[in-house]
């Protein structure tokens, strides 16, 4: 039987029962090309690399070595998530690196937006390969590629994307997800007992909240921002919204305005809602969210986070501006 695919005239993976097949599929071409050599994976804990890396824990187990690098720009819970699925719950042979000093320490008083995704991307890099270096006998680099970032082959994901990896690393890859579609990916993820959560992930960019903790990022601002979006998150998750908005997020300037806080004065920084509705990110329009769970959101954010003393809503739709505040 020809099991090979092609990405013209294959059957998309829309069920449970498909995504068995092309986990079968992928699982017997994974042992066949990577015998008993070692593999390794820049896990970020994004939708690809995740489904990748639980493919190559179900075809070679601990031949598997995830390196998961927490640049200190994640999203709240995200890298303790990645520990507690890969870890403890898929006993995978995962490094965890926590960068957050290295990152924060070369992004203090830096304001511009591409310098900052430049120091983000470059820096993630050093750590990645720093941590490779160290390794014995690695043969193979997995990779989340999927088939869109083929077609995009003008190359918008890999500037794009913190987790671009050096080019000199002598390493053959192995992308088993090259030839789906984000869809199929989750289906996938699915069907190979990922947590929903991880699976349904909202897009992210690589470089992460240094994207929406707006100008120079500032330890304080940036706790701010993750508290902030986790109460986003949260609320978003209780009123049904969560399935029904593509994206949703916090962003937080560099500025302040005066306030009122327990009778007195209070400075603070204002967190910007997003919350849009997409196809393919080209385009957005804006969700209605009701006013009572924003009540709700303002009430939460504006008492329960250090820092912020206004709760503000964007409006405007893509184009004329854009998804992320950056
Ligand atoms: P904009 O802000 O250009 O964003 O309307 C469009 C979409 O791209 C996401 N985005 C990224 N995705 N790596 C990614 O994979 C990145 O570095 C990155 N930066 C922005 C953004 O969140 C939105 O969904």
């Amino acid at each position: 039987m020809d099991i090979v695919r092609r990405p013209e005239t294959m059957q998309r993976i829309t069920t449970n029962e498909l995504a068995q097949v092309f986990i079968d599929e992928q699982v017997a071409e994974i042992r066949e090309q990577v015998k008993d050599k070692k593999v390794l994976l820049a896990l970020s804990g994004g939708v690809d690399s995740s489904v990748v890396a639980a493919l190559l824990i179900k075809a070679i187990g601990k031949q598997l070595v995830c390196v998961h690098v927490n640049h200190g720009l994640m999203r709240k819970g995200e890298s303790e998530q990645v520990i507690e699925v890969f870890r403890n719950q898929l006993d995978a042979n995962l490094i965890y690196i926590d960068a957050t000093d290295r990152f924060l320490d070369l992004l203090r008083d830096v304001a511009e937006p591409e310098k900052k995704r430049k120091i983000i991307g470059n820096e993630f890099i050093k750590v990645f390969d720093e941590e490779a270096g160290k390794l014995q006998g690695i043969s193979f680099l997995a990779q989340g590629t999927i088939y869109p970032d083929i077609l995009e082959s003008d190359g918008v994901k890999a500037h794009h994307n913190v987790g671009g990896l050096p080019e000199d690393m002598q390493m053959e890859l192995v992308e088993p997800i090259k030839l789906l579609y984000k869809d199929e990916v989750r289906v996938v993820g699915k069907a190979l007992g990922l947590p929903a959560q991880m699976v349904d992930r909202q897009p992210f960019p690589g470089p992460g909240l240094g994207v929406r903790c707006l100008g120079a990022i500032t330890r304080d601002r940036l706790h701010a921002l993750r508290e902030a979006d986790a109460i986003l998150r949260e609320e978003f998750d209780k009123c049904g919204l969560a399935s029904k908005v593509w994206q949703y997020f916090i962003a937080v300037p560099d500025f302040k305005s005066v306030g009122v806080k327990d009778n007195k004065r209070y400075e603070g920084w204002p967190a910007i809602i997003r919350a849009v509705n997409t196809v393919d990110a080209m385009t957005a329009t804006i969700e209605e969210i009701p006013y009572e769970v924003l009540h709700t959101i303002t009430n939460r954010i504006t008492t329960e986070v250090e820092g912020i003393n206004r709760v503000l809503l964007d409006l405007t739709p893509k184009p004329i501006g854009t998804i992320e505040w950056e």
